[in-house]
């Protein structure tokens, strides 16, 4: 397939493009804005290759969604360009609500004018939080963050295109995400790499708040599989194998990296905070998916990973982020 992924160069999105070039030979076009989150570096060991190329522009801009669309002459459009960070949507929301409403309206505008498939990447945030049992496709939407409201409205303008335009559009839902390449402000990358260093690790509230963790190489083969097999107007959820409540996600880490417990400090919760997420994925296992990587393993293979690619993580931490570590935890962890 020939594929424009737009939010290419960032965690997720690059570990998709970098399975669709190396396991399924498809063309893959990259268009992303590069903000903090996205950098070239994430799919430098594709870069160079045939069948990959590289654009920096907004969603939200027509003139750079048609010149991505004019260089890589794509099928389908895949959209994981988003702003992503809940704390960060707190604190100032005004570009997730552009990216995600302005961008995805543009997004679906193009594929309309073209005549091309779409396939929004989406979250289980826009359910809400469950205390017990699990959402389905069929859940009502209640998003609680501006990061997950303005996700939501992205996807209600999505099925709108399918049901007035016939737009061939589906959505896909995943659950939290960990792996390589992620931004070391989500929970995961963040504790790696203060426990390495030692310093502390920010638990919000009782840390007993409970995620549904999906290695990033799962997500990417279930969007690969609702492009190839889901039906049209369609949401599928892709979960991960394993929920573990925060405060046991950080226990691993110190055992994995050797820290000492010592280094929890339990901090003022988030505003807002949704206490669990679950996700069923049996629509999407019934097209032929599942989750190939558990928890403990994946979680294992992520450690090692910071611990290899000091490359990767020490311009990051010595740049934007932080200033945004001091402005999200300074307050907090000086007591
Ligand atoms: P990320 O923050 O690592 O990457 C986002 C990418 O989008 C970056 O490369 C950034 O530069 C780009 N981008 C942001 N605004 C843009 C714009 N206006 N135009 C073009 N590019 C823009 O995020 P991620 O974790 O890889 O998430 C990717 C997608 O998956 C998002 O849509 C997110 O909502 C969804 N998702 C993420 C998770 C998770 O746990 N991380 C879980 C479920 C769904
Ligand atoms: P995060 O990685 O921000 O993902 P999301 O909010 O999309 O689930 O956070 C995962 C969980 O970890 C969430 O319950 C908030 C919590 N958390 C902390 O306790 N401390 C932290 O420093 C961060 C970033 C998150």
């Amino acid at each position: 397939m020939k594929l424009l992924v737009c939010g290419g160069a960032g965690f997720i999105g690059s570990t998709f493009a970098r399975q669709r070039l190396l396991e399924h030979g498809d063309e893959v076009t990259v268009l992303d804005k590069l903000t903090y989150a996205g950098r070239e570096e994430n799919l430098r060991d594709v870069a160079g290759r045939d069948g990959y190329s590289f654009l920096r522009g907004a969603i939200e801009e027509p003139e750079a969604v048609a010149a991505a669309i004019a260089a890589g002459r794509p099928e389908a459009i895949v959209n994981f360009a988003a702003e992503t960070h809940v704390d960060r949507s707190i604190a100032e929301p005004d570009a997730f609500v552009r990216t995600h409403a302005l961008g995805t309206y543009v997004l679906l505008e193009a594929a309309r004018e073209h005549g091309l498939a779409y396939l929004q990447v989406s979250t289980d945030e826009v359910y809400g939080s469950i205390e017990l049992g699990t959402f389905t496709e069929e859940s009502p939407l209640r998003p609680s963050s501006p990061y997950s409201a303005t996700k939501t409205g992205a996807d209600l303008l999505v099925q709108s295109y399918f049901h007035t335009y016939g737009l061939p559009a589906t959505i896909c839902r995943g659950s939290n995400n960990y792996g390589p390449y992620q931004y070391p402000e989500k929970l995961i990358p963040l504790m790696i790499l203060n426990a390495l260093h030692g310093d502390p690790l920010p638990v919000y509230g009782d840390g007993m708040q409970v995620r549904n963790w999906i290695h990033a190489s799962d997500f990417a083969r279930a969007i690969g599989h609702v492009l190839e097999h889901g039906r049209h107007g369609e949401v599928y959820n892709a979960g991960g194998p394993d929920e573990e409540a925060n405060i046991e996600v950080v226990r691993r880490i110190i055992e994995l990296t050797g820290a000492s417990e010592s280094l929890i400090e339990h901090v003022a919760d988030r505003p807002g905070h949704d206490r669990r997420y679950s996700l069923s994925s049996e629509k999407v296992r019934a097209l032929g998916w599942e989750p190939r990587v558990r928890f403990q393993e994946g979680l294992e293979e992520t450690v090692r990973w910071y611990r290899e690619n000091r490359w990767w993580w020490e311009p990051i931490r010595s740049g934007e982020y932080r200033e945004y570590y001091a402005r999200q935890y300074g307050r907090a962890l000086q007591g």
